[in-house]
């Protein structure tokens, strides 16, 4: 029995499935004039933008792009991209990417509409006054989530730490989850980025703010991406099993962003501000070793 009230927060509409990012340009419509697109230029470079700036003319929706998000993302790129924000004229964000310019775009989001905040004064829960700029949140690993958390993971270059924002005021307006624009992740990106959905379905489960939602969630990511990870990994055109595995980031991704993770992500956090390992590398490397410890 149930002894508590919980919350549970996401994005106002999801849509999934393949072709979902095909949808940009008609809630693009509905958010604002101009939109300015956050990615790395990686995706820009294999065209995995494409699609997505294609709905955005048919829709007539103006777009600029800044595409200079870094893996691992660091404070001065997101002054650097407020400045690109500013100096476009555009009044909402689309991120295309993994989680690097996901989180990018929400910390751009919330120092818009915060006027002379520095991002540092986010760290911790709660800390954003004023709701951040609409943002659409298109992911193109399986993954980290993003497009669904109240969280932005920022890294502290003066003092090497990655800060951890929570707050419900960056949470995504919508979101475009669409497993295409996934089939062209190499396998070690395919794996390092599984490995951190599975992680976060395992310590939203485990964790003491779970509750019954979060743990349906939680369960059937673990389910969903047991099954389909090494497949996504040996044979990465498989649509099936990379649909699978997105929907299942998906769930980790609500799943966690209302119940919290734990000692994983916990340690793997100054393991990446230290030695810049990819964040789904760190987890993965701790997550067997944390289970054993804590069982
Ligand atoms: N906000 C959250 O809730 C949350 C949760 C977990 C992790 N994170 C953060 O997310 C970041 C990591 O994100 P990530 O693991 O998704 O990786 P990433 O965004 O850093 O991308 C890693 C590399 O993969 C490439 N890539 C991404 N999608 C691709 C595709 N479809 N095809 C080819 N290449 C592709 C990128 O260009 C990049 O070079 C870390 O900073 C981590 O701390 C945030
Ligand atoms: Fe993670």
């Amino acid at each position: 029995m149930m002894t508590k009230t919980c919350q549970f927060k996401a994005p106002s509409v999801i849509v999934n499935g393949p072709g979902a990012s095909k949808e940009t340009g008609s809630f693009g419509k509905g958010i604002g004039k101009k939109a300015l697109i956050v990615t790395d230029t990686v995706l820009e470079q294999k065209g995995v933008l494409n699609e997505i700036k294609n709905s955005l003319e048919l829709a007539g929706v103006a777009y600029s792009v800044y595409n200079k998000v870094v893996n691992e993302p660091t404070m001065g790129y997101t002054e650097e991209g407020l400045k690109a924000y500013k100096e476009s004229g555009a009044d909402f964000l689309i991120a295309v990417g993994g989680g690097s310019p996901i989180d990018t775009a929400k910390a751009i989001a919330a120092l818009a509409t915060n006027p002379g905040r520095k991002v540092t004064e986010f760290l911790g829960a709660d800390k954003i006054p004023n709701p951040g700029s609409p943002l659409i949140a298109i992911p193109t690993t399986a993954g980290t989530g993003s497009e669904v958390t109240q969280f932005t993971i920022i890294t502290d270059t003066d003092r090497d730490v990655k800060m951890l924002i929570a707050s419900p005021m960056i949470m995504p307006k919508v979101a475009l989850v669409d497993p295409l624009l996934t089939l062209s992740m190499p396998q070690n990106i395919t794996m390092a980025t599984g490995l951190d959905a599975l992680t976060h379905a395992i310590e939203a489960y485990v964790s003491v703010k779970a509750h019954p939602l979060t743990d349906t969630l939680a369960l059937q990511a673990i389910r969903i991406i047991g099954a389909n990870l090494r497949q996504a990994w040996s044979n990465g055109d498989n649509l099936e099993a990379r649909t699978n595995m997105i929907i299942g980031s998906l769930h980790a991704g609500m799943a966690f962003s209302n119940a919290s993770v734990a000692l994983v992500h916990g340690m793997a956090r100054p393991i990446g501000a230290y030695f810049h390992v990819p964040h789904g590398v760190s987890n993965a490397a701790l997550l067997p070793i944390v289970i054993e410890f804590s069982i």
